[in-house]
């Protein structure tokens, strides 16, 4: 702003540059808690007066202009509905030619002077490309995998980790009655978050998760002790992306990991450590062995309290930030708290499973 405004002329010029219209996006892969954040978005912006637009199947309905007004009446009743009433895609626009070029001319085109990226890991690196292009963007964390950089949890967690646990609960039952071993391969793309959760809610005897290689010889040493105690049943909890050292001789070790895809985006695809590692204890066990992969289950359905709460408190803050003409930075929960955090910062990072809480979880492989 010129210096030499009168106190009026300047009063007027801030006026100006208040947000008038922002846009809701969700991005990458759906969890229960967006729904509750898209209502928090359009019910606080429109205490202040402010239009809100939803942009529909994530990234691609920005640059296809499918974006249309979203109004309070739009987001009522909600909260308790899974998935996202805007949809969702992995789809990055600035891979396309004139990617930048065509978003900027539809936000102009509806007047939307800033956006809300409600998305994971994936989606902040996006977004802090469009802050560095000249995007107003404030980005909300979620993901059941909670592995999002500078905040303590991502909504949608709390909900995937609570079906983890009442699965392995039911497949306790099974494992007891037919004296076997239980193999639930959990979600995690890159973190083992759920899988040490919901392996100690659900009291594990051995929790495999991407952080911590584990060894098939302990593997095979902790599930002999049980049967020398007389616990004659194990459940194993592996997250998608775990990897077992199988020979720790060789060089490198001989990995047992899931094979990996790719899909139509590039994004990898996980998902069937479960039935290998089956099929490795089974060379050397007699037990009955029986694996179940939870998979898209954990993503479903209604979410918890916990992230009603968490998504309600995510979308007001990322509201409050723009109406405080801020940009470029991610809500986040930091203790009981909702601060927030530079993009730039949550784009070069990871946020995986902490030793000492996977310790707490060891405690309990007998
Ligand atoms: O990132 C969340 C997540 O559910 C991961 O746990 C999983 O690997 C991945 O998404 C699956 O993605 P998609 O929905 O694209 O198959």
């Amino acid at each position: 702003m010129p210096k030499n405004l009168s106190g009026a002329a300047r009063k007027t010029k801030q006026k100006k540059a208040r947000v008038r219209a922002i846009g809701v996006i969700t991005g990458g892969g759906d969890c229960p808690g967006l729904n509750a954040a898209i209502r928090a978005v359009v019910k606080r912006a429109d205490g202040d007066g402010v239009q809100v637009f939803g942009i529909y199947e994530g990234f691609k309905g920005l640059y296809e202009d499918q974006i249309r007004p979203l109004k309070p009446i739009d987001v009522a009743g909600i909260i308790s509905r899974g998935g996202t009433i805007l949809g969702t895609s992995r789809y990055n626009p600035l891979k396309e030619d004139g990617g930048i070029g065509q978003i900027k001319k539809n936000l102009q085109r509806h007047r939307i002077d800033a956006i809300v990226n409600i998305g994971g890991e994936g989606t902040m690196r996006f977004s802090h490309e469009l802050h560095k292009l000249g995007v107003k963007v404030i980005g909300v964390p979620k993901t059941i995998d909670n592995d999002v950089w500078g905040t303590d949890f991502t909504f949608g967690f709390d909900t995937a980790v609570n079906i983890a646990m009442e699965a392995i609960d039911r497949l306790h039952t099974n494992a007891e009655s037919h004296n076997r071993i239980m193999i639930v391969e959990v979600m995690g793309r890159h973190a083992g978050w759920i899988a040490t959760y919901s392996g100690i809610a659900g009291g594990a005897d051995a929790i495999l998760i991407p952080e911590q290689p584990f060894k098939m010889s302990r593997l095979l040493e902790i599930l002999d002790r049980r049967q020398k105690i007389g616990k004659r049943f194990s459940i194993i909890v592996v997250s998608e992306d775990a990897k077992l050292l199988l020979d720790v001789g060789q060089d490198p070790p001989a990995l047992l990991h899931t094979p990996v895809h790719r899909d139509e985006y590039g994004t990898l695809k996980l998902g069937g450590i479960a039935g290998l590692l089956e099929g490795e204890l089974r060379r050397t066990l007699s037990a009955e062995i029986r694996s179940t992969v939870l998979g898209y289950i954990q993503r479903g359905g209604s979410p918890t309290a916990y992230d009603r709460v968490l998504a309600t408190r995510l979308g007001v803050a990322a509201v409050e930030l723009l109406l405080h003409g801020k940009s470029g930075r991610m809500v986040a929960l930091q203790g009981h708290d909702i601060t927030s955090v530079p993009l730039n910062q949550v784009a070069k990072k990871l946020k995986t499973v902490d030793p000492e809480t996977y310790r707490i979880g060891e405690v309990f492989f007998d």
